[in-house]
């Protein structure tokens, strides 16, 4: 399973790029509104930081001006994956950017059957939210159990990005039933690499060390 970053700070993109783990990167409109900064601008420097897809998302509800937006972002940079909303509009627009060769992420993905049709209008990658499926009292991993599961019996191209991650175990469950990305947010992926007898086991190499002659 490939591993994204979910945000659209610079500073945590570059650490968790730095870790070597990651290979892409989703913004979302919320994400970019909490930096203050351009919207082009930082999926600019994204695009200089990791060499990978960079989902930006368009604001239109309508499939022309979504498909306007979209031709803008995507003369950004070549990496960039245009998010377009799961609605009849976007899957338009997707259908149109597809014959286009602009790649797309259908987001606010809830249900196998959206994954489905996302999937045949041409979409590159579906987005399945399982946290806010969590929020609401469903068992987010369903959909996505059932979407690899769809994809997989027609040979379907499309990729699937768990997405709305909220802890590691979202991780672990979105790999073991193979969906083939997980978008992370940074405070995701520094719970997933601590563990408390790592350090144990570091802070006793070190006192046992101290008893060595190592000159
Ligand atoms: C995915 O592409 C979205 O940006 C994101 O995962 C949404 O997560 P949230 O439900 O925590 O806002």
């Amino acid at each position: 399973m490939k591993l994204f970053i979910d945000t659209a700070n610079i500073d945590e993109i570059r650490e968790i790029n730095d870790w070597g783990v990651i290979c892409g990167v989703t913004t979302n409109p919320s994400l970019i509104a909490k930096e203050g900064r351009d919207f082009k601008e930082v999926i600019k420097e994204i695009s200089t930081i990791v060499d990978g897809p960079i989902s930006a998302e368009v604001i239109s509800l309508e499939s022309h001006g979504m498909v306007e937006e979209a031709r803008e972002l995507a003369k950004i940079h070549k990496n960039i994956i245009i998010k377009i909303p799961m609605t009849k509009e976007g899957l338009k627009a997707v259908k149109v950017l597809n014959s286009e060769g602009i790649k797309t992420n259908v987001t606010l993905v809830f249900s196998p059957s959206q994954a489905l049709l996302a999937a045949k209008a041409g979409a590159s990658y579906v987005s399945p939210f399982i946290g806010r499926m969590d929020d609401i009292g469903n068992e987010g991993m369903n959909i996505i159990e059932d979407i690899v599961k769809i994809y997989n019996n027609y040979n379907i191209s499309t990729e699937v990005i768990a997405a709305s991650v909220r802890h590691p175990m979202h991780v672990l469950e979105a790999a073991k039933a193979g969906s083939h990305i997980a978008t992370i947010p940074y405070k995701v992926f520094e719970q997933m690499v601590k563990h408390p007898m790592t350090d144990l086991g570091i802070e006793r190499f070190l006192k046992d060390w101290e008893g060595v002659d190592s000159k």
